[in-house]
């Protein structure tokens, strides 16, 4: 099995397959999914979130996210690897953007990254790209501007809609080989996806992206708390290692575990 390369992607789309991607942060969680057949795994600014426990995502730094780029990159054999940049490391300027996609490419060996923006970071992508490191776009709903877009609320309705539409154009142009729409209405999603000839990477964007992206424990149920409404759960890992934690308790505290055949003579 060979490496998922972005061109592999734009031909999925001109296929019209859709594929799956997921976020990781760990070897484990990063080699089920590139054995279950994941061509895309990122390693999103979600950890601030998902991993350290911050509750959005604008605290989250480029060094808090490099070991856990370090861990997914080491752990994949098949899976083209996306870091995202986190709040922070490339609003600055275009120099500010490439030293820390660096980072994230030769520090976290990443294969891409992943940034929140339209038109205004053309000439980053651009420049990204340039200088050989691929570019997946971010737009609709980008949760590091939340103080900005008032919360989490549906991005692109009505006259936004056509902003969209040139946000994704102008990735599009610079280079950018795929975007996220995240809470976008489908109609708009639709439209986007049938203008660009790079791929989108549907999240409440609806089905008629050409790719659906999930954190990885809003899809497996190990996130407890309400979902939002574009989240399914395929599995109730809270609930699996709730059951398991709970049970070696309850044989630590009964003597039961450890047994004969756990001991050493
Ligand atoms: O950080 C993240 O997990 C993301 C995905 C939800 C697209 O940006
Ligand atoms: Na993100």
């Amino acid at each position: 099995r060979k490496r998922v390369r972005v061109h592999h992607l734009r031909e999925l789309k001109e296929r019209g397959e859709p594929w799956p991607m997921l976020t990781a942060y760990d070897t484990f969680t990063a080699r089920i999914f590139d054995d279950a057949g994941i061509p895309v795994l990122l390693i999103g600014d979600s950890a601030a979130n998902t991993v350290y426990g911050y509750d959005s995502t604008v605290p989250v730094t480029i060094d808090e996210l490099l070991p856990l780029v370090r861990a997914v990159s080491r752990s994949t054999r098949r899976a083209l690897v996306v870091a995202d940049l986190p709040f922070g490391s490339y609003e600055v300027s275009t120099e500010q953007g490439m030293l820390s996609a660096i980072r994230l490419m030769k520090e976290g060996g990443a294969h891409a990254v992943k940034l929140e923006g339209g038109r205004r970071y053309a000439p980053l992508v651009e420049a990204l790209v340039d200088a050989g490191t691929p570019v997946m776009g971010h737009l609709g709903f980008t949760p590091q501007s939340e103080h900005v877009l008032g919360g989490y609320r549906v991005q692109g309705r009505g006259v936004g809609a056509d902003a969209l539409v040139e946000d994704a154009l102008a990735l599009e142009a610079a280079g950018a080989f795929a975007v996220v729409l995240e809470m976008v209405p489908a109609e708009t999603a639709k439209r986007v996806t049938a203008e660009l000839r790079i791929p989108t990477v549907g999240i409440g964007a609806g089905p008629d992206c050409d790719a659906q992206v999930l954190v990885w424990q809003d899809m497996a149920g190990m996130n407890r708390g309400k979902a939002p409404r574009f989240v399914k759960r395929y599995a109730d890992l809270a609930g699996v290692l709730g059951e398991a934690a709970t049970q070696f308790g309850a044989e630590v505290r009964s003597g039961v575990f450890p047994g004969p055949e756990h001991v050493f003579h």
